[in-house]
């Protein structure tokens, strides 16, 4: 049989695994969570999940796509027969996620657009909701699409399927440059940032600990899973990418340099973020609490309003905010994508990856339109909780017991540490076997438990159930399909 490709060196399949890994949940999610939970004390509780949970997934993950030379179907496959159904499903959930991450994509390229005239005025809330989403005026109202969304929308999709459609070949040609280009950037703008008036009130309420904060269970919990979020765990990604690394390379220095570089740009996200809402708080003489928002909120409404008030560089700013927000979705996207299509190839090796990629594309730009709509923005929040809460909260439970108890699983540690010059030691397994999976369950329970009490952000329960439960029911099922792929 023909060798699998490999990327053209371990600093491309990093530069991939960074760019896949820092995405928006880095620049938004995270400055955020920061500052809803203790700012420092989140921190420092990020860096113990890390240490804790998220190496020694990332080891898993990419370890596994190394050994089998196979993408996330394949690979579980060969742990124990069966389990190849449980690589579907976490790709099917990617699917989701690419559907609705595009959507953003396109706001992204809208914004871009604007920034150069900061066109978006001084009501930037209202330039958001009623202008670029025209929002409907409730759940069960789904409306038009606004022509500049599709176009983005468009742009978008042509742009991840090229960055996507010879896989690892030309995913390596982009990566260099998505996943270098925010570094440079964002450091640009911590130089503006920190250099503003103010910029210091945001920067304690981001770095200082509140130490009584460390005490409580929601802080961990969302620690936690914003390691899994933000490392891209449990969606198959990993164990695709890692699948093109030759077999014999090390494993954990690899997996240290992708947990870093994915870690520096949070921070860097949160110093630029912190020390401009700072700015902004001591500028319009409000308390610094009333200006952040989290998610979408605090890119395309509050940012744009800190970016009017600057002294200067206001329009350089903004232009360079998005190219980065966009740069760093892009290649979470495309991930996604590639996940997904290079199990399909492992069943379908006739098939060209080309082919492939469009057909995902052409779906997914089917299903996607859902989210460029007037009521979007709701749907996309509800798939978006749903997803990242319960679906890919169950498939890392069952990946983490799958490979802490079996002895397939025992032969994948034995397999990256004879391939790694050092060596995670005991706790490798004590994170698989225990602590991921006592992790894993204490948030879901947590989560389904909030869930019963009051309706997620209010949104009816229909809503939910349609567009937030029923896709999960769904994933199991399509996966049930996948399965028979290329059996013949
Ligand atoms: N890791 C990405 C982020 O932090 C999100 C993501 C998850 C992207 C899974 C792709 C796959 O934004």
């Amino acid at each position: 049989m023909k060798d699998r490709k490999n990327w053209p060196n371990k600093w491309i399949f990093i530069l991939a695994a960074v760019g896949s890994a820092a995405g928006l949940g880095n620049l938004w999610r995270f400055p955020f969570l920061a500052y809803e939970h203790g700012g420092g004390a989140f921190l420092l509780a990020l860096i113990i999940g890390y240490l804790l949970i998220g190496i020694p997934l990332l080891t898993l993950e990419t370890g596994l796509g190394q050994k089998t030379q196979k993408a996330a179907a394949d690979a579980y496959g060969s742990i124990k027969k069966g389990f190849r159904y449980l690589g579907w499903s976490a790709l099917s959930i990617c699917f989701l996620v690419v559907t609705y991450y595009m959507a953003v994509l396109s706001w992204g390229f809208n914004y871009l657009k604007e920034s150069f005239s900061l066109g978006w005025g001084s009501d930037t809330s209202a330039f958001f909701f009623d202008k670029v989403l025209n929002i409907s005026k409730d759940f069960s109202t789904i409306g038009g699409i606004e022509n500049p969304l599709l176009i983005g929308f468009i742009f978008g999709w042509i742009a991840v399927y090229f960055a996507a459609w010879k896989g690892v070949e030309s995913i390596s040609k982009v990566v260099v440059w998505t996943a270098t280009i925010p570094f440079l950037i964002l450091f640009a703008l911590i130089l503006r940032s920190v250099t503003l008036p103010g910029a210091s009130i945001g920067l304690s309420a981001f770095f200082i600990p509140e130490w009584q904060a460390m005490a409580d269970l929601q802080l961990w919990l969302a620690a936690l899973s914003q390691v899994f979020f933000s490392l891209s765990l449990a969606f198959g990604i990993m164990i695709a990418y890692g699948s093109y690394q030759p077999k014999n390379s090390g494993v954990v220095k690899n997996v240290l340099r992708i947990t870093f570089g994915n870690f520096l740009v949070s921070l860097m996200s949160g110093i630029v973020v912190f020390g401009t809402l700072g700015y902004m708080s001591l500028e319009q003489g409000s308390a610094f609490k009333e200006v952040v928002a989290g998610g979408p909120s605090l890119a395309f409404v509050a940012f744009p309003k800190a970016i009017n008030l600057l002294p200067s560089f206001s329009v350089p700013v903004a232009v360079l905010f998005f190219v980065t927000l966009l740069t760093l979705a892009i290649d979470s996207a495309f991930s996604l994508l590639e996940a997904f299509s290079s199990a399909i190839k492992d069943r379908l090796p006739t098939v060209s990856t080309e082919k492939i990629v469009l057909a995902l594309s052409s779906i997914g730009a089917l299903v996607g339109l859902l989210f460029i709509t007037e009521g979007g923005i709701r749907f996309l929040d509800t798939l978006d909780h749903f997803v990242v809460n319960y679906g890919l909260v169950i498939i890392a439970l069952i990946e983490s017991l799958l490979v802490g108890w079996t002895k397939k699983g025992e032969e994948l540690k034995e397999f990256i540490k004879s391939k790694s010059e050092v060596w995670l030691g005991r706790w490798w397994g004590i994170s698989i076997k225990y602590l991921t999976p006592l992790f894993l369950i204490t948030l879901l329970v947590t989560n389904a438990y909030k869930e019963f009490q009051a309706p997620y952000e209010g949104y009816p329960v229909w809503g939910l159930l349609t567009f937030g439960v029923l896709p999960l029911i769904l994933v199991p099922l399509v996966s049930l399909k996948l399965d028979s792929l290329g059996n013949s």
